[in-house]
């Protein structure tokens, strides 16, 4: 998730895409989203996403000019963590959750692709994404979670730059194992996580259209703070 910030700049992504920062009041001009554009074609950036804040206080039309469009709406949610979170059971369900560093990294890999699958998460990036991409480091925690031998959901967390918080990197279940209950193990996983390291809050992004991960997630009591704007670019002489 990237949020709003106070200049414009964009980031490298693994997969071959970058994600725009763009500033809370909308003043980039379209020189400056020119020259972007130029420099994204010359490095073959594959895709290019920016974060609006909501409601639009700025016109959109030096974006549209250089071939942005919108593509959805990201919604951030909140849970407050108590220390009582911290009971909660580290291995529910059954699973076991195993850090990326200690598995071999094409298990990871392909554990990861297979949760694009059918995902309403973004769906349209997941067609762009690079197929050989390194699995994105978010500095935090990592697992991949195991039914038995087989691996059956990701959860990436990562902390706020103060450390108070703790976020929602990425969360996905392979088609096969969902409605079983891995993606509320998992959540209950990062809840606990949060509770036993003294974080105040856990957050996430989710797509507004994405109805099964909003619904888990208020299962277990997050609640949406604001709303971005997605608009995004692509690259259409990238392979
Ligand atoms: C969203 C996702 C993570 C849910 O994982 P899951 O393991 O199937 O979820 P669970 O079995 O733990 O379900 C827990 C609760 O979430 C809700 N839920 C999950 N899938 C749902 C669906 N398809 N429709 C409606 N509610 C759903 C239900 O409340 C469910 O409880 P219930 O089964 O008792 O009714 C999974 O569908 C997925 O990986 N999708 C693709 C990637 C993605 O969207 N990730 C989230 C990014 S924010």
């Amino acid at each position: 998730m990237t949020p709003a910030s106070d200049t414009f700049a964009w980031q490298p992504l693994p997969d071959g895409g970058v994600a725009v920062r763009y500033p809370a009041d909308g003043t980039v001009t379209p020189a400056e989203l020119a020259a972007a554009r130029r420099a994204w074609l010359a490095a073959g950036v594959r895709y290019a996403q920016a974060f609006l804040p909501l409601p639009l206080t700025f016109s959109t039309q030096p974006l549209a000019s250089v071939g942005f469009r919108p593509l959805t709406v990201l919604e951030l949610h909140r849970r407050s963590v108590w220390p009582t979170d911290s009971v909660r059971t580290q291995t529910a369900n059954g699973l076991t959750l195993w850090p990326f560093d200690g598995l071999d990294p094409a298990v990871v890999k392909a554990t990861l692709a297979r949760t694009y699958v059918g995902s309403l998460d973004g769906p349209e990036l997941n067609a762009l994404r690079l197929d050989d991409a390194p699995v994105e480091e978010t500095g935090g925690l990592a697992v991949v979670a195991f039914r038995g031998a087989e691996p059956v959901g990701v959860l990436q967390l990562e902390a706020s730059d103060d450390g108070t918080l703790l976020e929602f990197a990425y969360l996905g279940v392979v088609p096969e194992a969902r409605r079983t209950g891995v993606a509320a193990a998992l959540v209950e996983f990062a809840i606990a996580h949060a509770a036993d390291s003294g974080r105040r809050a856990v957050l996430l992004g989710v797509d507004a259209r994405n109805a099964p991960a909003k619904a888990l997630y208020a299962r277990f009591g997050f609640a949406e703070y604001e709303r971005r704007a997605v608009w995004w670019w692509v690259n259409e002489s990238a392979p």
